[in-house]
């Protein structure tokens, strides 16, 4: 595989949508394909499963049901368009991947990293993505950001300690893997988010020529 896989991740209202437009706008004017994408989704049967993960409902979703199908959309995904994106060269910026896995289902929900890490491996291969930017704000500032935009969705409903819990797992994971992560502060404006991105360009552009 020759393109490059950026992730944009972070709790509710960290400004990953926002940042991800932003993001490929420059890319693209230094002349790169860029492919824009999100999960839960990114394919007409995988956003169907999204519909499913986020519709609130009176039964309630069992947690190893929600974990298996965001793996569900995730397999459909890769096969319909990441892998094939990946493999003629482009620039892959998804909204949301695997470690909003550990970071919901993990870290919200309780379920055990190791069982995350087994249906990573049987779904992804050794597929990770190469850059991962974690937007990070503290959890009251996402939420009322979120809850600005209108009806909240059967996660956004979760009680606090679900995203201090969400926030801290993403945390914990890139302090694992600095090489692989960028925290960026995303309680501050917008212009000031996007001067950081600005900064992260000339890696970005390097590791695409690398
Ligand atoms: N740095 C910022 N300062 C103030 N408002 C912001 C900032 N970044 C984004 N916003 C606003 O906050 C809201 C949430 O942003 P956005 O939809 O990009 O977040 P998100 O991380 O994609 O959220 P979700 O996880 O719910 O999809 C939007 O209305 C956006 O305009
Ligand atoms: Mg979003």
């Amino acid at each position: 595989m020759s393109g490059l896989f950026i992730t944009l991740e972070g709790p509710e209202g960290a400004g990953k949508s926002t940042n991800r437009d932003y993001l490929a706008e420059r890319l693209r004017s230094a002349g790169k394909e860029i492919v824009l994408t999100r999960e839960p989704g990114g394919t007409p049967l995988a956003e169907r499963i999204r519909e499913i993960l986020l519709t609130p409902s009176d039964e309630s979703m069992a947690a190893d049901t929600e974990l298996l199908l965001v793996f569900a959309a995730r397999a459909q995904h890769l096969h319909t368009v990441i892998r094939p994106a990946l493999a003629r060269g482009a620039i892959v910026l998804c909204d949301r991947f695997t470690d909003a896995t550990y970071a919901y289902q993990g870290g919200g929900r309780g379920l055990s990293a190791e069982r995350i890490a087994l249906l990573e491996s049987f779904v992804q291969g050794d597929l990770r993505p190469d850059l991962t930017l974690v937007f990070d704000l503290p959890v009251d500032v996402g939420l009322a950001r979120a809850a600005a935009r209108g009806r909240l969705d059967r996660f956004e409903q979760e009680h606090r300690d679900f995203f201090e819990s969400v926030r801290r797992t993403y945390l914990q994971r890139a302090a694992q893997a600095p090489q692989r992560y960028r925290i960026i502060d995303s309680s501050v404006p917008l212009a000031d988010v996007q001067r950081s991105l600005d900064c992260l360009l000339p890696e970005l552009l390097e590791r695409c020529d690398g």
